[in-house]
Protein backbone atom coordinates (compact mmCIF):
# COMPACT_ATOMS: atom_id res chain seq x y z
CA UNK A 1 0.00 0.00 0.00
CA UNK A 2 2.57 2.04 0.68
CA UNK A 3 4.22 1.91 -2.67
CA UNK A 4 0.71 2.44 -4.41
CA UNK A 5 0.55 6.00 -2.05
CA UNK A 6 4.07 7.11 -3.11
CA UNK A 7 2.90 6.02 -6.81
CA UNK A 8 0.01 8.37 -6.81
CA UNK A 9 2.27 11.25 -5.21
CA UNK A 10 4.65 11.33 -7.59
CA UNK A 11 2.26 10.72 -10.50
CA UNK A 12 -0.43 13.20 -9.42
CA UNK A 13 2.82 16.00 -8.65
CA UNK A 14 4.31 15.19 -12.28
CA UNK A 15 1.04 15.88 -14.04
CA UNK A 16 0.72 18.91 -11.72
CA UNK A 17 4.01 20.32 -12.97
CA UNK A 18 3.33 19.50 -16.69
CA UNK A 19 2.99 22.10 -19.46
CA UNK A 20 -0.61 23.03 -19.51
CA UNK A 21 -2.07 20.83 -16.76
CA UNK A 22 -5.87 20.78 -16.22
CA UNK A 23 -5.25 21.47 -12.73
CA UNK A 24 -8.99 20.93 -11.95
CA UNK A 25 -9.05 17.26 -13.86
CA UNK A 26 -5.98 15.98 -11.50
CA UNK A 27 -7.53 17.29 -8.65
CA UNK A 28 -11.08 15.14 -9.75
CA UNK A 29 -8.34 12.25 -11.02
CA UNK A 30 -6.69 11.92 -7.25
CA UNK A 31 -8.82 13.70 -4.56
CA UNK A 32 -12.25 12.84 -6.07
CA UNK A 33 -14.73 11.03 -4.48
CA UNK A 34 -13.90 8.59 -6.89
CA UNK A 35 -10.63 9.23 -7.11
CA UNK A 36 -7.01 7.22 -6.92
CA UNK A 37 -6.46 8.32 -3.08
CA UNK A 38 -9.93 7.99 -1.90
CA UNK A 39 -9.70 4.30 -3.42
CA UNK A 40 -6.32 3.79 -1.21
CA UNK A 41 -7.98 5.36 1.76
CA UNK A 42 -11.60 3.51 1.40
CA UNK A 43 -8.83 -0.02 1.09
CA UNK A 44 -7.90 0.63 4.77
CA UNK A 45 -10.50 -1.34 6.34
CA UNK A 46 -8.33 -4.97 5.29
CA UNK A 47 -5.29 -3.79 7.22
CA UNK A 48 -3.96 -4.54 10.56
CA UNK A 49 -4.35 -2.72 13.89
CA UNK A 50 -0.72 -1.48 13.16
CA UNK A 51 -0.36 -0.95 9.99
CA UNK A 52 -3.32 1.46 9.73
CA UNK A 53 -1.91 4.42 11.85
CA UNK A 54 1.39 4.16 9.41
CA UNK A 55 -0.66 3.78 6.05
CA UNK A 56 -2.90 6.31 7.55
CA UNK A 57 -0.26 9.05 8.21
CA UNK A 58 1.25 8.61 4.44
CA UNK A 59 -1.97 8.88 3.14
CA UNK A 60 -2.66 12.16 4.76
CA UNK A 61 0.89 13.54 3.63
CA UNK A 62 0.32 12.61 0.29
CA UNK A 63 -3.06 14.00 0.33
CA UNK A 64 -1.98 17.23 1.45
CA UNK A 65 0.99 17.40 -0.78
CA UNK A 66 -1.25 17.15 -3.67
CA UNK A 67 -3.90 19.89 -2.71
CA UNK A 68 -0.72 22.42 -1.78
CA UNK A 69 0.73 21.33 -4.97
CA UNK A 70 -2.74 22.13 -6.83
CA UNK A 71 -3.34 25.31 -4.92
CA UNK A 72 0.21 26.59 -5.84
CA UNK A 73 -0.07 25.69 -9.32
CA UNK A 74 -3.71 27.23 -9.83
CA UNK A 75 -1.96 30.22 -7.88
CA UNK A 76 1.50 30.37 -10.80
CA UNK A 77 -1.81 29.93 -13.35
CA UNK A 78 -3.66 32.93 -12.10
CA UNK A 79 -0.11 34.63 -11.84
CA UNK A 80 0.83 34.15 -15.73
CA UNK A 81 -2.84 35.18 -16.71
CA UNK A 82 -2.35 38.79 -15.20
CA UNK A 83 0.98 38.96 -16.40
CA UNK A 84 -0.61 38.37 -19.88
CA UNK A 85 -3.02 40.64 -19.74
CA UNK A 86 -1.08 43.59 -18.44
CA UNK A 87 0.88 42.78 -21.20
CA UNK A 88 -1.69 42.43 -23.88
CA UNK A 89 -3.65 45.44 -22.42
CA UNK A 90 -1.12 47.80 -22.09
CA UNK A 91 -2.04 51.56 -22.62
CA UNK A 92 0.07 53.43 -24.71
CA UNK A 93 -0.44 57.26 -22.65
CA UNK A 94 1.86 58.54 -25.60
CA UNK A 95 -0.66 57.43 -28.57
CA UNK A 96 -2.48 60.51 -29.64
CA UNK A 97 -5.83 60.61 -28.43
CA UNK A 98 -9.22 59.51 -30.26
CA UNK A 99 -11.52 62.56 -31.60
CA UNK A 100 -13.81 64.13 -29.91
CA UNK A 101 -16.50 65.29 -31.59
CA UNK A 102 -17.19 69.23 -30.81
CA UNK A 103 -20.55 70.31 -31.82
CA UNK A 104 -20.86 74.00 -33.43
CA UNK A 105 -23.20 76.45 -34.04
CA UNK A 106 -26.10 75.63 -36.55
CA UNK A 107 -24.86 78.50 -39.56
CA UNK A 108 -28.33 80.32 -39.61
CA UNK A 109 -27.11 80.71 -35.67
CA UNK A 110 -23.54 82.15 -36.50
CA UNK A 111 -24.82 84.51 -38.66
CA UNK A 112 -27.52 85.94 -36.51
CA UNK A 113 -24.97 86.24 -33.77
CA UNK A 114 -22.43 88.24 -35.86
CA UNK A 115 -25.35 90.52 -37.19
CA UNK A 116 -26.18 90.89 -33.42
CA UNK A 117 -22.30 91.76 -32.61
CA UNK A 118 -22.11 94.06 -35.58
CA UNK A 119 -25.51 95.91 -34.39
CA UNK A 120 -24.38 96.03 -30.61
CA UNK A 121 -21.62 97.82 -31.69
CA UNK A 122 -23.37 100.62 -32.63
CA UNK A 123 -25.15 101.08 -29.67
CA UNK A 124 -28.47 98.86 -30.35
CA UNK A 125 -29.54 96.82 -27.74
CA UNK A 126 -31.94 93.45 -28.31
CA UNK A 127 -35.60 93.52 -28.32
CA UNK A 128 -38.04 90.44 -28.32
CA UNK A 129 -41.47 89.68 -29.32
CA UNK A 130 -43.82 86.52 -29.90
CA UNK A 131 -44.36 84.60 -32.23
CA UNK A 132 -47.88 83.64 -31.91
CA UNK A 133 -48.99 87.40 -32.16
CA UNK A 134 -52.25 89.71 -32.42
CA UNK A 135 -53.22 90.38 -36.07
CA UNK A 136 -53.11 94.13 -34.41
CA UNK A 137 -49.35 93.99 -34.03
CA UNK A 138 -48.71 92.23 -37.28
CA UNK A 139 -50.64 93.78 -39.29
CA UNK A 140 -53.04 96.76 -38.52
CA UNK A 141 -50.67 98.95 -36.31
CA UNK A 142 -48.29 98.41 -39.47
CA UNK A 143 -50.51 100.72 -41.66
CA UNK A 144 -51.95 97.03 -43.32
CA UNK A 145 -55.98 96.93 -42.22
CA UNK A 146 -58.33 94.06 -43.00
CA UNK A 147 -58.15 93.35 -46.56
CA UNK A 148 -55.27 95.23 -48.07
CA UNK A 149 -53.33 93.48 -50.57
CA UNK A 150 -50.32 93.64 -48.71
CA UNK A 151 -52.06 90.83 -47.07
CA UNK A 152 -51.66 88.45 -49.57
CA UNK A 153 -47.98 88.02 -50.10
CA UNK A 154 -47.49 87.78 -46.22
CA UNK A 155 -50.11 85.19 -45.86
CA UNK A 156 -49.45 82.95 -42.35
CA UNK A 157 -51.29 80.34 -40.29
CA UNK A 158 -54.13 81.63 -38.04
CA UNK A 159 -54.74 80.75 -34.72
CA UNK A 160 -57.69 82.34 -34.49
CA UNK A 161 -59.22 84.85 -36.39
CA UNK A 162 -56.94 87.75 -34.43
CA UNK A 163 -54.03 85.17 -32.91
CA UNK A 164 -51.64 83.97 -36.04
CA UNK A 165 -48.11 82.87 -36.59
CA UNK A 166 -46.15 86.78 -37.29
CA UNK A 167 -45.56 86.67 -40.91
CA UNK A 168 -42.21 89.40 -40.09
CA UNK A 169 -40.33 90.81 -37.29
CA UNK A 170 -41.73 94.36 -37.66
CA UNK A 171 -44.23 93.62 -34.57
CA UNK A 172 -41.85 94.46 -32.35
CA UNK A 173 -41.77 98.00 -33.92
CA UNK A 174 -44.76 98.83 -32.70
CA UNK A 175 -44.63 96.51 -29.41
CA UNK A 176 -40.97 98.77 -28.39
CA UNK A 177 -42.72 102.01 -29.45
CA UNK A 178 -45.94 101.03 -27.38
CA UNK A 179 -43.51 101.04 -23.86
CA UNK A 180 -40.20 102.87 -25.07
CA UNK A 181 -40.35 106.99 -25.58
CA UNK A 182 -37.47 107.82 -27.76
CA UNK A 183 -34.59 107.65 -28.46
CA UNK A 184 -35.32 103.73 -29.28
CA UNK A 185 -32.14 101.94 -31.09
CA UNK A 186 -33.06 98.60 -31.15
CA UNK A 187 -32.70 95.24 -33.31
CA UNK A 188 -35.16 92.04 -32.83
CA UNK A 189 -34.33 88.57 -33.95
CA UNK A 190 -36.15 85.82 -34.75
CA UNK A 191 -38.48 83.28 -36.51
CA UNK A 192 -41.63 84.42 -39.01
CA UNK A 193 -43.79 82.54 -40.37
CA UNK A 194 -45.99 82.67 -44.08
CA UNK A 195 -47.78 80.05 -45.65
CA UNK A 196 -45.18 79.30 -48.84
CA UNK A 197 -44.85 75.88 -50.08
CA UNK A 198 -41.05 74.84 -49.69
CA UNK A 199 -38.68 75.00 -52.57
CA UNK A 200 -34.82 76.53 -53.04
CA UNK A 201 -35.56 80.00 -51.76
CA UNK A 202 -39.36 79.66 -49.82
CA UNK A 203 -39.83 78.09 -46.59
CA UNK A 204 -42.36 78.69 -44.41
CA UNK A 205 -40.50 79.17 -41.57
CA UNK A 206 -37.65 81.68 -41.85
CA UNK A 207 -35.76 83.98 -39.89
CA UNK A 208 -35.50 87.80 -39.92
CA UNK A 209 -34.19 90.65 -37.43
CA UNK A 210 -35.35 93.63 -37.55
CA UNK A 211 -34.23 96.96 -36.66
CA UNK A 212 -35.64 100.33 -35.21
CA UNK A 213 -34.28 103.72 -34.59
CA UNK A 214 -36.33 106.41 -33.74
CA UNK A 215 -35.15 110.03 -32.61
CA UNK A 216 -35.12 114.08 -33.38
CA UNK A 217 -33.85 114.69 -36.45
CA UNK A 218 -33.55 111.17 -37.93
CA UNK A 219 -33.06 111.08 -41.71
CA UNK A 220 -32.75 108.77 -44.53
CA UNK A 221 -29.11 109.40 -44.48
CA UNK A 222 -28.68 108.15 -40.71
CA UNK A 223 -30.63 104.47 -42.39
CA UNK A 224 -27.91 104.41 -45.46
CA UNK A 225 -24.94 105.10 -43.64
CA UNK A 226 -26.06 102.76 -40.69
CA UNK A 227 -26.89 100.29 -43.05
CA UNK A 228 -23.59 100.53 -45.22
CA UNK A 229 -21.33 100.30 -41.97
CA UNK A 230 -23.28 96.82 -41.67
CA UNK A 231 -22.98 95.59 -44.52
CA UNK A 232 -19.44 96.75 -45.06
CA UNK A 233 -18.62 94.83 -41.53
CA UNK A 234 -20.54 91.81 -42.27
CA UNK A 235 -19.91 91.41 -46.51
CA UNK A 236 -16.25 92.80 -46.10
CA UNK A 237 -14.96 96.57 -46.87
CA UNK A 238 -15.47 96.82 -50.90
CA UNK A 239 -19.29 95.90 -50.35
CA UNK A 240 -21.66 98.92 -51.73
CA UNK A 241 -25.02 99.18 -51.38
CA UNK A 242 -28.15 99.70 -54.00
CA UNK A 243 -31.52 101.01 -52.50
CA UNK A 244 -34.40 100.25 -54.85
CA UNK A 245 -37.62 102.45 -54.50
CA UNK A 246 -40.26 99.80 -53.18
CA UNK A 247 -43.37 100.11 -51.25
CA UNK A 248 -44.24 98.64 -47.67
CA UNK A 249 -47.14 100.18 -45.74
CA UNK A 250 -45.31 100.96 -42.65
CA UNK A 251 -42.38 102.87 -44.05
CA UNK A 252 -42.93 106.02 -46.11
CA UNK A 253 -40.22 106.10 -48.51
CA UNK A 254 -39.31 102.65 -48.62
CA UNK A 255 -36.82 100.74 -50.31
CA UNK A 256 -35.12 97.59 -51.09
CA UNK A 257 -31.64 97.44 -49.95
CA UNK A 258 -28.78 95.43 -52.29
CA UNK A 259 -25.91 94.57 -51.61
CA UNK A 260 -22.95 94.18 -54.42
CA UNK A 261 -21.93 90.38 -54.81
CA UNK A 262 -19.14 90.03 -52.72
CA UNK A 263 -18.17 86.64 -54.98
CA UNK A 264 -17.79 89.01 -57.95
CA UNK A 265 -17.51 92.44 -56.93
CA UNK A 266 -20.64 92.91 -58.97
CA UNK A 267 -19.71 91.84 -62.86
CA UNK A 268 -22.02 88.62 -62.34
CA UNK A 269 -21.54 85.18 -61.12
CA UNK A 270 -24.00 82.01 -60.29
CA UNK A 271 -23.88 83.10 -56.29
CA UNK A 272 -25.79 86.77 -57.65
CA UNK A 273 -27.44 84.81 -60.51
CA UNK A 274 -25.32 87.25 -62.64
CA UNK A 275 -27.08 89.93 -61.33
CA UNK A 276 -23.98 91.57 -59.46
CA UNK A 277 -26.31 92.27 -57.07
CA UNK A 278 -28.64 89.97 -54.07
CA UNK A 279 -31.12 91.86 -51.78
CA UNK A 280 -30.77 91.20 -48.35
CA UNK A 281 -33.18 93.44 -46.85
CA UNK A 282 -36.42 96.18 -46.88
CA UNK A 283 -36.14 99.28 -44.83
CA UNK A 284 -37.85 102.56 -45.20
CA UNK A 285 -38.67 105.71 -42.82
CA UNK A 286 -41.21 104.82 -40.11
CA UNK A 287 -44.25 105.66 -41.19
CA UNK A 288 -46.21 108.68 -39.43
CA UNK A 289 -49.25 106.64 -39.14
CA UNK A 290 -47.27 103.78 -37.50
CA UNK A 291 -45.68 106.78 -34.99
CA UNK A 292 -48.48 108.58 -33.77
CA UNK A 293 -50.57 104.84 -32.91
CA UNK A 294 -47.67 104.12 -30.39
CA UNK A 295 -48.30 107.51 -29.06
CA UNK A 296 -45.01 108.98 -30.54
CA UNK A 297 -45.62 112.36 -32.20
CA UNK A 298 -44.91 112.19 -35.90
CA UNK A 299 -43.98 116.00 -35.81
CA UNK A 300 -40.85 115.82 -33.67
CA UNK A 301 -39.73 112.11 -33.77
CA UNK A 302 -38.40 110.69 -37.40
CA UNK A 303 -37.03 107.22 -37.38
CA UNK A 304 -35.98 104.33 -39.64
CA UNK A 305 -36.91 100.44 -39.77
CA UNK A 306 -35.19 97.81 -41.60
CA UNK A 307 -36.03 93.69 -41.79
CA UNK A 308 -32.57 92.06 -42.60
CA UNK A 309 -33.47 88.01 -43.97
CA UNK A 310 -31.10 85.48 -41.90
CA UNK A 311 -31.69 82.86 -44.49
CA UNK A 312 -30.88 85.25 -47.38
CA UNK A 313 -27.30 86.99 -45.67
CA UNK A 314 -26.45 83.05 -44.67
CA UNK A 315 -27.08 82.28 -48.64
CA UNK A 316 -25.05 84.78 -49.66
CA UNK A 317 -22.18 84.81 -47.09
CA UNK A 318 -21.31 80.89 -47.85
CA UNK A 319 -22.80 80.69 -51.72
CA UNK A 320 -25.34 78.59 -50.20
CA UNK A 321 -28.21 77.65 -53.60
CA UNK A 322 -30.76 75.73 -51.57
CA UNK A 323 -32.21 77.17 -49.05
CA UNK A 324 -33.70 73.47 -47.78
CA UNK A 325 -30.05 72.38 -46.88
CA UNK A 326 -30.14 75.12 -43.75
CA UNK A 327 -33.19 73.02 -42.27
CA UNK A 328 -32.11 69.48 -42.98
CA UNK A 329 -29.60 69.15 -40.04
CA UNK A 330 -27.28 67.03 -42.34
CA UNK A 331 -23.80 66.94 -40.75
CA UNK A 332 -21.64 66.50 -43.91
CA UNK A 333 -23.18 69.80 -45.17
CA UNK A 334 -23.52 71.52 -41.35
CA UNK A 335 -19.97 70.73 -40.74
CA UNK A 336 -19.01 72.98 -43.19
CA UNK A 337 -19.45 75.92 -41.89
N1 LIG B 1 -41.17 93.46 -42.65
C1 LIG B 1 -40.75 93.62 -44.01
C2 LIG B 1 -40.82 92.26 -44.71
O1 LIG B 1 -40.87 91.25 -44.05
C3 LIG B 1 -39.35 94.17 -44.09
C4 LIG B 1 -39.23 95.58 -43.56
C5 LIG B 1 -38.91 95.80 -42.23
C6 LIG B 1 -39.42 96.66 -44.41
C7 LIG B 1 -38.79 97.09 -41.76
C8 LIG B 1 -39.31 97.95 -43.95
C9 LIG B 1 -39.00 98.15 -42.63
O2 LIG B 1 -40.83 92.19 -45.92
Amino acid sequence: MKEKLNQIREEALAAISAENADLEQIRIKYLGKKGELTAVLRGMGALSAEERPIIGQIANEVRTEIENSLSSATQALKEKELQKKLIEEKIDVTMPAADIKVGKLHPLTQIQRRIEEIFIGMGFSIAEGPEVELDYYNFQALNIPENHPARDTQDTFYITENILLRSQTSPVQVRTMEKQKPPIRIISPGRVYRSDAVDATHSPLFHQVEGLVVDKGITMGDLKGMLETFAKTLFGDETRLRFRPHHFPFTEPSAEVDVSCFVCGGKGCRVCKNEGWIEILGAGMVHPFVLSNCGIDPEVYSGFAFGVGIERVAMTKYGIDDMRLLYENDMRFLEQF
